[in-house]
């Protein structure tokens, strides 16, 4: 019976975690009701890919739009409600600092005020990030670990969370947000490291590209999960008796460059580097072909040099733990680019 179904809205469900979220969702009876910003660039190809597009219902949203954000919440009075829009690429966030500050910022500002306004009983999750952590305090990172955002993304989030607490506290709407460490899959934006690197060595080994693989900084170390399983933690936090803020992680962390090789071996590149800084090229021993080379336009003006996440308090107090391993992400994203490739 539709009626008798929970009403979950979805921002940003074009996006990879939208798409993963609603598939969620949708298996537990949810009724999903997926907000879009209209013009955004291929919209529909993760929904359809994940076989779901026909099951949500669609609906035109703008984080920068306070009353239509009001009107939704208004209309449709929600049980739960997940802020996954965002201006998601930290290297963008310096040419777009102030969109990036209305959009992941005060964004997120305007549902909590039309939450506490129009609709006081949705409970709200924020798509909160490791980037928060930034420049780190300390090693692995916990709820409690001091934030040092290094990217005018980061401060923006800092500021949504902030927020969430503060509301939660304020005016006892139950909002919840999830520090979420990397978390990548094959519907993984192409401009994200990952799915570059994949893309890239699925062209190379299918020979519809001879050019070398450019990157910036390969040393960066992250804590890559799979958004598949990350979707999860989203909807336990707001099942919760309390609304809290959980690091969402799998307590690894590994460098650009192993991500290049682990990929690459499924590719059958066995890499070994030469040269360093913007000079290092990273050569396959068996054919001596250069397949990735250091271009220096990939730099951020301040990195985030590492990044581990403790999922100690989300197994504890909610039972998730990570289900799928570096090595396993890596191969699942490199095969699904090679079939794309095909
Ligand atoms: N994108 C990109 N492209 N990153 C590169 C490249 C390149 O050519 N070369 C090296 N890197 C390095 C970046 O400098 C960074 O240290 C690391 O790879 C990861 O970059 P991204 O994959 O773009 O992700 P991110 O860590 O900046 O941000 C992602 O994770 C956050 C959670 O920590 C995004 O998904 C954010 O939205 C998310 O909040």
């Amino acid at each position: 019976m539709t009626n008798n179904k929970k009403i979950a809205m979805v921002s940003g469900v074009t996006g990879q975690d939208g798409g993963y979220l609603a598939k969620f969702l949708l298996q537990k009876n949810y009724r999903v009701l997926g907000l879009y910003r209209r013009g955004a660039t291929d919209t529909f190809s993760k929904l359809r890919e994940h076989g779901i597009l026909e099951q949500i219902e669609l609906l035109d949203f703008d984080l920068l739009e306070f009353s239509n954000i009001c009107r939704l919440l208004k209309n449709h009075q929600p049980d739960e409600f997940y802020n996954l829009a965002a201006q998601s690429f930290v290297a963008a966030s310096w040419e777009e600092p102030i969109y990036t500050a209305q959009a992941d910022g005060i964004g997120a500002l305007y549902i909590l005020e039309a939450i506490r306004e129009f609709s006081p009983k949705t409970k709200f999750y924020q798509a909160s990030t490791s980037e928060m952590f930034g420049k780190v305090q300390e090693i692995p990172q916990t709820e409690t670990t001091p934030f040092y955002p290094r990217s005018p993304y980061g401060v923006s989030k800092l500021m949504a969370h902030w927020m969430c607490i503060n509301y939660s506290e304020s005016f006892n709407i139950f909002a919840c947000s999830g520090i979420l460490f990397n978390h990548e899959s094959p519907m993984r934006g192409k401009e994200f490291v990952t799915r570059k690197i994949t893309c890239h060595l699925a062209d190379l080994f299918t020979g519809k590209t001879t050019e070398p693989l450019e990157l910036g900084n390969l040393n960066a170390k992250r804590d890559w999960g799979f958004a598949g399983d990350y979707v999860e933690m989203m909807w336990k936090m707001l099942q919760h008796s309390e609304p809290d803020t959980y690091v969402v992680a799998t307590g690894k962390t590994h460098s650009i460059r192993e991500f290049v090789e682990e990929a690459g071996r499924h590719c059958g590149y066995d890499l070994h580097w030469e040269g360093s800084d913007e000079n290092e090229k990273g050569i396959d021993k068996k054919t001596g072909k250069v397949i990735v080379k250091v271009n220096p336009k990939f730099y951020r003006p301040a990195e985030v040099e590492i990044l581990i996440g403790s999922p100690e308090k989300a197994k504890r107090v909610l039972g998730w733990e990570p289900k799928t391993d570096f090595k396993t992400l890596c191969q699942m994203m490199i095969l699904a680019d090679i079939e794309r490739a095909k």
